[in-house]
């Protein structure tokens, strides 16, 4: 018994001491992660602080310049400040600096944009930020915004930011939302399509122009409205499955609306108005259920409507003025939507009535148009090739014979070419086919 009661009486203490050490490991630790948790905030709220000076102390942010801690501040309307272990994760400013045509409310001359978001990689796990309204000015820089590595929601609208869409953009694999809308951006979108988890993208409102951005099948909002992008709306719209609002409107977006686009199953919202869109919808045109809006006003298009777009509904409203619609109220001439280039060829209108004359003659006029061009064309070409020949001819004899080919005429003289150049020039020559060798014929007869 003894030696059992003797280790349980030297047991007691040192269990005790064992506790002791425990439990103080335990509480310097987590003071220790406390105390740099204190530190990590301090120096977050020294960034934000900084960020309030490099914006000018806007009185959006006035709460944030005083606030000794920021984590704190509850959310208002013009600010919200989120954390998370002592980090800020999402940064929320809403200001009243409405960029004006004459750049009164725009930040003054000693701002940096770069200088900004320089300040902001020090919040690296920021993954919303939106500064809105504030007067940020410059173009924006790419390398510093690819640092935020976190960042999934970017909203810098209705400020005064110039230059491209950076190219970096591209690569910010974990953005979902992308608002650039109301600023002078200018240049073209650079592609968007391996950002697999961007469902927003808003550059509305600016000066962007190129072809039609491409995104990523994620897109569920795409607004390019009032911008200057031409071209075609690619088809690979039509098979973004989650697209549920898109408005491109006030562009200049040509050719034929790739029409599988008003069935894309979760659409609620579509608006191509104020474009140059041309070209007849095919009756087949189906609307999802879900489709609210449709504008497609002040566009070229021409013949009758689809049967989901010939009236508004309780649950779905649609505009189609201004455009050559033959069954539709407000439209225009149908010369009006008759495509330029055609156009151009018809020969000056002889009197004011001719515009009346409408659809029929105008068609009519544009066949007629069409086949004199091509006349017109073929014989300039002859003419061409009469005068190049003949030169050529005189020059090289030999060459000219080779460059008709295979006509009776020329079968002799084939043979009676010795040297390679000679053959490889003449191959060049000859190979287009048959077509230029109609011509060729053609020009036989002529000389
Ligand atoms: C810009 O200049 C003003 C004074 O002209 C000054 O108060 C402000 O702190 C400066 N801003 C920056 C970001 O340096
Ligand atoms: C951008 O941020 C502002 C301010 O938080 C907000 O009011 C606005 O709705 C946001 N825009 C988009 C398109 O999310
Ligand atoms: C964008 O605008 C700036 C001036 O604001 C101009 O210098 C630049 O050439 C423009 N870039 C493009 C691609 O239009
Ligand atoms: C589009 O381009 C035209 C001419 O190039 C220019 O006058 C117009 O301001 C531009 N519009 C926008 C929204 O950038
Ligand atoms: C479509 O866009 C135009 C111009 O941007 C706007 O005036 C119109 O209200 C929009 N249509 C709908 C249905 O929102
Ligand atoms: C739907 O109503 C608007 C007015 O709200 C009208 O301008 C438009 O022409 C109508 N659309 C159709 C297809 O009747």
């Amino acid at each position: 018994m003894a030696p059992s009661s003797s280790t349980r009486r030297a047991g007691a203490p040192l269990l005790l001491l064992l506790l002791c050490c425990l439990s103080t490991a335990v509480t310097s630790q987590s003071q220790s992660q406390s105390q740099s948790q204190t530190t990590v905030a301090s120096s977050q709220a020294k960034t934000l602080y900084r960020m309030c000076r490099l914006l000018g102390f806007p009185p959006a942010l006035a709460a944030l310049a005083k606030a000794p801690d920021p984590c704190a501040l509850p959310p208002t309307p013009s600010l919200t400040v989120a954390c998370a272990a002592g980090q800020v994760t999402a940064l929320s400013v809403l200001g009243d600096r409405r960029p004006d045509p004459v750049w009164r409310t725009a930040l003054p001359s000693n701002f940096s944009a770069d200088a900004l978001f320089t300040t902001l990689t020090r919040l690296p796990a920021l993954s919303r930020l939106e500064l809105v309204a504030l007067g940020l000015w410059g173009p924006l820089p790419g390398a510093k915004l690819l640092r935020l590595g976190a960042l999934q929601a970017l909203n810098l609208s209705a400020n005064y930011l110039y230059g491209a869409v950076p190219e970096q953009v591209a690569r910010m694999y974990s953005l979902q939302s992308l608002v650039l809308s109301g600023n002078w951006l200018n240049g073209t979108v650079p592609s968007l399509s391996g950002l697999a988890f961007l469902q927003e993208v808003d550059v509305g409102q600016n000066r962007l122009d190129g072809a039609f951005p491409e995104v990523g099948k994620a897109v569920a909002r795409l607004v390019l409205a009032g911008n200057n992008f031409t071209g075609k709306i690619p088809a690979g719209v039509a098979s973004l499955g989650q697209l549920r609002f898109l408005d491109v409107s006030r562009n200049r977006l040509e050719g034929w609306i790739p029409s599988a686009v008003f069935a894309l199953p979760a659409l609620r919202h579509i608006n191509l108005s104020h474009n140059k869109l041309s070209g007849q919808l095919p009756a087949s045109t189906a609307c999802a259920d879900t489709l609210e809006f449709v504008d497609v006003s002040a566009n070229l298009l021409i013949g009758a409507r689809p049967a989901c777009m010939r009236s508004n509904s309780s649950a779905r409203t649609v505009l189609d003025a201004g455009n050559c619609f033959r069954d539709a109220k407000l439209q225009r001439p149908s010369t009006y939507c008759s495509p330029g280039a055609l156009a151009a060829l018809l020969p000056p209108p002889q009197g004011s009535g001719a515009e009346q004359g409408g659809g029929k003659g105008g068609g009519v006029g544009m066949v007629l148009g069409i086949v004199g061009g091509v006349v017109a064309g073929a014989l300039l070409i002859a003419l061409v090739m009469v005068v190049v020949l003949r030169r050529a001819r005189r020059q090289h004899p030999g060459v000219t014979v080779m460059a008709l080919p295979k006509s009776p005429l020329i079968a002799p003289a084939k043979k009676a070419v010795g040297a390679k150049a000679t053959t490889k020039l003449a191959q060049k020559i000859a190979t287009p086919a048959d077509k230029s060798k109609r011509i060729n014929k053609f020009i036989l007869h002529l000389l």
